[in-house]
């Protein structure tokens, strides 16, 4: 063979010998060898979620090996993952902030496709999708916070359960379902370490891949054109500028992740993860405190009706997912969607006062 034939037929050496087997070059072609819109601007934030996730799998896999979801044994476990084993202090700490990022980062992901209105026409089933991995983020806080097994984790969990409780209808299944019983219980660590190290991660890679294949399918959506719709005449536009995924974007994406990565291990050494005393279901501690992005809703509650507390934050949700379908203005540009985003601001307003207020405590 000569060395012209060899380069047409793809590469030699071990990618050569896979290649020759699996055939997945033109695969993986078509997964980066796409163009994106020149001024696509998506602050890599998304891809920065994405970059969390996986640190969250690699830290939680190495804290799986040493913990265990048992009352007698979890918060010794964690004693012990902390003070004995080595860098588990580092390791445990950048879980817990990897946790508090990655929904940081989801959240600033979303508003940006608000403000942009990338959720319109047809991109609403990626936004739906989307909605589902938000869900999964907080149920993977909510049910992290307890594994520790202090005195923090367990009574947040029990009002939490309780407000999960309230919810109409089906609150008193729910509350069953997640205790386990009527009180949080071994039943209850054994139930959320199932739901946080398996059924959660699952759903949400799942959903994660179904995510990135709709996004890759639609391509990257131009802030400045809305998109044409099927059947509609327009006048004729100029065609976009386009840039490439790979290697251009893809080298940017990385470089975000490797700033991510040094903060995230500044923050953890800074600021390591800490621990109360292990949890006691005799002592009701003065003041329970939840994760800070469940503090909104638990300030809501101490201002308004129970049922009204439990209703409103489950309706927010409704309409966040379901924003596509209810939103039918075609308009993208953010001057020209004055109400949308006037009402987004009330909301991120009131949010960051009850926050506020709920972590005075
Ligand atoms: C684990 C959570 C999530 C991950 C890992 C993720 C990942 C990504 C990535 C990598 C992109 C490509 C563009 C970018 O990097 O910004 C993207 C686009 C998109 N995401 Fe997400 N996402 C998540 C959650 C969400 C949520 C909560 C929503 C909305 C409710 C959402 C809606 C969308 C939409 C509509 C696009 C297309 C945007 C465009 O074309 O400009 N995503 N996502």
């Amino acid at each position: 063979m000569t060395a012209g034939a060899k380069s047409e037929e793809g590469p030699g050496g071990v990618l050569g010998w896979v290649e020759n087997r699996l055939h997945l070059a033109p695969f993986i072609g078509a997964l980066l060898h796409v163009r994106i819109p020149a001024n696509a601007k998506t602050f890599y934030l998304g891809g920065i979620t994405l970059f969390l996730f996986g640190i969250q799998v690699v830290t939680g896999t190495l804290l799986a090996l040493y913990y265990s979801p048992t009352p007698e044994a979890a918060y010794e476990s964690v004693l012990s993952i902390t003070s004995d084993v080595q860098f588990g202090w580092l390791i445990r700490s950048v879980h817990h902030w990897a946790a508090n990022l990655m929904l940081l980062f989801l959240v600033l992901h979303l508003l940006r496709i608000f403000v942009q209105a990338a959720y319109k026409y047809p991109r609403e089933i990626t936004w739906i999708v989307g909605g589902g991995l938000l869900l999964i983020t907080i149920g993977f806080g909510f049910t992290g916070y307890l594994l520790p097994w202090d005195q923090r984790a367990y009574w947040a969990t029990v009002v939490g359960t309780e407000i999960a409780g309230d919810v109409p209808v089906i609150g008193s299944s729910l509350l069953l379902l997640l205790r386990g019983g009527a009180e949080v219980s071994e039943a209850t660590l054994a139930r959320f370490f199932g739901i946080h190290v398996l059924v959660l991660p699952l759903l949400l890679g799942g959903l994660v891949a179904l995510h990135l294949l709709f996004v890759h399918q639609q391509g990257l959506a131009n802030p400045s054109r809305a998109e044409a719709r099927p059947g509609r005449v327009t006048a004729p536009q100029p065609p976009d500028k386009l840039k490439p995924f790979f290697p251009d974007y893809i080298l940017d994406e990385v470089i975000a992740w490797y700033a991510v990565l040094a903060g995230l291990v500044i923050l953890a050494s800074l600021f390591p993860a800490g621990l109360e005393p292990k949890a006691d279901p005799l002592v009701t501690p003065e003041h329970i405190k939840p994760e800070w992005y469940f503090l909104a809703v638990y300030q809501l509650l101490k201002l308004v009706p129970e049922t009204v507390g439990v209703v409103a934050p489950v309706a927010l949700v409704m309409i966040i997912v379901l924003l596509p379908l209810l939103d039918r203005n075609e308009e993208i540009r953010p001057r020209r969607r004055p109400i949308a985003l006037g009402l987004a601001l009330v909301l991120l307003v009131a949010m960051a006062v009850l926050t506020y207020f709920g972590g005075r405590v």
